[in-house]
């Protein structure tokens, strides 16, 4: 199969871990006979030195053309005093909006080996297997925020969302948990939020379409809590833009690193723009030290929802448990007897891996 892959490798480590995942896929190219093509651009910081916006019009215009879209992270010091339209998140915000990038689906699983490598206790953490479904085009983020008033005394920001924007989200999470064990809990601020009602009548609603979910409405101070208390009681989740981007971060430690923990930002029509749930990391970038596995597993979510390759999804998917089992980690996680390596040497294990495994098929 041939697929045209847009790069925006950002800021920071970003540059870094999207070489990695480069590097992976163009084994599993090679590995099943696929034509992979790459094209990098600018985002973030870097389009802000290199073009004058953290979102230059090419970029948008070439990942319109791609099949699908593989982000790094964007961001750092050097850019955060600059006025809020020359911040380079402004352009990660962009490119979501741009390409109605509304579903973020963010998997947090743990690899048996990295039980020990969360501070929660290994019986908290061993059965966790949740899927958080983060709205991604609305909300806090895509308000109106004021000028400074009073003086610069006042602001404000507004938390808007259409109802459809609501529909959708939820629509999508409910697929997501008929294709799981069918528990869906809806995470909101309903005791205070108008937009919250809102969410709890859109659930309601739709979830006579389908009987067979299980619903549970949770409030979002108590869900940061259950997350780390009993995190096996959740199955999907979904929640508004900023409930989201908190929580799954939160959700990391279960993993052991926020470097594990890959995400697929998809449309309405399919399309999607893979990115690690992490940052740009300022205060390890450049050492060719950061865990590549979170964008590796990216790659492989790209595979599986943007190419429909499952089996090769799969077989990246694999290659990261082997390098893990074998003791293999990043100075960002520890593994009791294992071997601390670096973005190479870890990228190259993972590919070594996944070609042993594809020759013993
Ligand atoms: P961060 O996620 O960059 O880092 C948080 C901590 O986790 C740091 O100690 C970092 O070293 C560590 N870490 C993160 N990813 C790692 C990896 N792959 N391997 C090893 N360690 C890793 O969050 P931050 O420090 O709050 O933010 C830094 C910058 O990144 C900010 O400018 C922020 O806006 C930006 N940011 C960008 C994205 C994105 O592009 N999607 C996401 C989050 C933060
Ligand atoms: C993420 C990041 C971004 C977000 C920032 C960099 C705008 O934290 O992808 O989780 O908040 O969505
Ligand atoms: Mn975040």
């Amino acid at each position: 199969m041939k697929k045209h892959i847009v790069l925006l490798p950002g800021d920071g480590i970003g540059m870094e871990v999207t070489l990695a995942a480069k590097d992976v896929l163009e084994a599993v190219a090679e590995e099943f006979d696929h034509t992979f093509t790459f094209e990098s651009k600018d985002i973030g910081g870097s389009a802000i030195n290199n073009h004058g916006t953290p979102l230059p019009e090419e970029t948008t215009s070439a990942c319109r053309n791609a099949d699908a879209v593989l982000l790094g992270a964007v961001g750092g010091p050097e850019w955060d005093n600059n006025p809020s339209h020359l911040r380079p998140e402004k352009g990660l915000l962009g490119i979501r909006k741009e390409l109605n990038l509304f579903a973020n689906l963010r998997p947090v699983k743990g690899f048996s080996n990295l039980l020990h490598a969360s501070p929660l206790k290994r019986e908290v953490v061993e059965d966790s297997d949740l899927l958080i479904v983060r709205e991604l085009t609305g909300g806090l983020y895509f308000g109106t925020p004021s000028e400074r008033r009073n003086n610069g005394q006042s602001v404000v920001d507004t938390l808007a969302y259409e109802r459809h924007e609501i529909e959708r989200i939820v629509r999508r999470s409910f697929d997501a948990a008929m294709l799981r064990r069918k528990h869906l809990t809806s995470v909101d601020k309903a005791n205070v939020l108008e937009s919250s009602k809102m969410w709890r009548e859109v659930v309601e609603e739709i979830k006579e379409d389908y009987p067979q979910v299980t619903v549970e409405h949770m409030l979002v101070d108590a869900a940061a809590m259950k997350l780390i208390t009993n995190p096996a009681q959740f199955d999907v989740l979904v929640t508004e833009n900023m409930f989201g981007d908190i929580l799954s971060d939160e959700a990391s430690v279960l993993t052991g690193s926020l470097g594990m923990l890959p995400s697929a930002s998809m449309n309405e029509k399919g399309f999607g723009l893979y990115e690690p749930v992490h940052g740009s990391a300022p205060d390890i970038a450049g050492q060719g030290i950061a865990n590549p596995l979170a964008t590796i597993l990216s790659a492989a979510l790209m595979l599986r929802h943007s190419f429909h390759m499952e089996h090769e999804a799969q077989r990246i998917e694999s290659a990261v448990n082997q390098a893990l089992e074998q003791g293999y980690h990043t100075s960002d996680l520890h593994i009791p007897g294992g071997s601390r390596v670096d973005t190479d040497k870890m990228t190259h294990l993972v590919i070594d891996l996944l070609k042993a495994d594809s020759t013993t098929a």
